[in-house]
């Protein structure tokens, strides 16, 4: 279980396109050594150039000085290789494509692969984490961690319990975002587009309604939107 008071645990980010990438760089810049792994080469280096690309953006926003950037990209260590990625890690973030029968084999080679007490971690955005580690042996570690895009600029991340999810991932997780400086959530149940989507969607429903009937228009949802609701 990771412990964000000792030294920064390593961490394997399994998937290198536009999350990935991007989470892989907050843990680094984070002080976390990171194993960044994709079967492409061309997928690795294509996420690196994101990385200095959005962090060439927090530099021109006064948000990152070049030295950390520089030191942080030197803590992230590419590879090709699923058991090479693992080696160490304590917590996995898995990034592939938002679809069961990719995840579900992944998982279960995960699961086989990991050392025991290391937390898996899944970015899903709609799938059931249930349903995720449907094929692990050790379903208790693994858990939701739902990042937003673009991950290096959103706070909001969900820690999201499954039904086997153990506290000691839950617990994990949680205390692993707030020390990377994220803004966690705990979602307890296993619920379609967890809360963070939800409440977008819910939002944007209403506001397109409200255009639609010619209740207001769209600049002046926009003002009640950006000038109204609690900051
Ligand atoms: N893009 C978003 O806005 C967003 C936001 C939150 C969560 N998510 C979730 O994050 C996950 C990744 O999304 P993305 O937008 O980064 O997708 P992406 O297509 O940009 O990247 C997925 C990467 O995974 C690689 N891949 C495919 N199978 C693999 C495997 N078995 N092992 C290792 N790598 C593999 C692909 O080559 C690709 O590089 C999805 O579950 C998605 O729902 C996406």
């Amino acid at each position: 279980m990771p412990d964000s008071s000792a030294a920064k645990c390593p961490v394997a980010v399994v998937g290198a396109g536009t999350m990935g990438a991007g989470i892989a760089q907050i843990f680094a810049q984070a002080g976390h050594p990171v194993r960044l792994q994709a079967r492409k080469r061309e997928t690795l280096e294509a996420a690196l150039r994101r990385v200095r690309v959005n962090q060439d953006e927090l530099i021109r926003h006064g948000l990152l000085r070049s030295e950390d950037a520089e030191a942080a990209r030197g803590r992230i260590t590419v590879t090709q290789n699923l058991d090479e990625a693992l080696v160490g890690a304590m917590f996995v973030s898995e990034n592939v494509p938002e679809r069961l029968d990719v995840k579900q084999p992944l998982f279960a080679e995960l699961d086989r692969l990991a050392s025991p007490e290391t937390i898996l971690s899944t970015n899903t955005s709609s799938l059931p984490i249930t349903q995720v580690a449907r094929d692990t042996q050790h379903p208790e570690r693994v858990v939701g961690f739902h990042w937003f895009n673009p991950p290096h600029l959103i706070p909001l991340v969900e820690v999201i319990r499954g039904d086997r999810t153990a506290d000691m991932a839950m617990d994990g997780t949680y205390r692993l975002a707030q020390s990377i400086g994220k803004s966690p959530i705990r979602v307890q149940k296993d619920i379609v587009g967890f809360v963070g989507n939800r409440l977008q969607r819910a939002l944007e429903r209403e506001f397109f309604y409200l255009e639609r009937i010619g209740a207001c228009s769209g600049a002046d949802l926009e003002v009640a939107l950006k000038q109204g609701l609690e900051r």
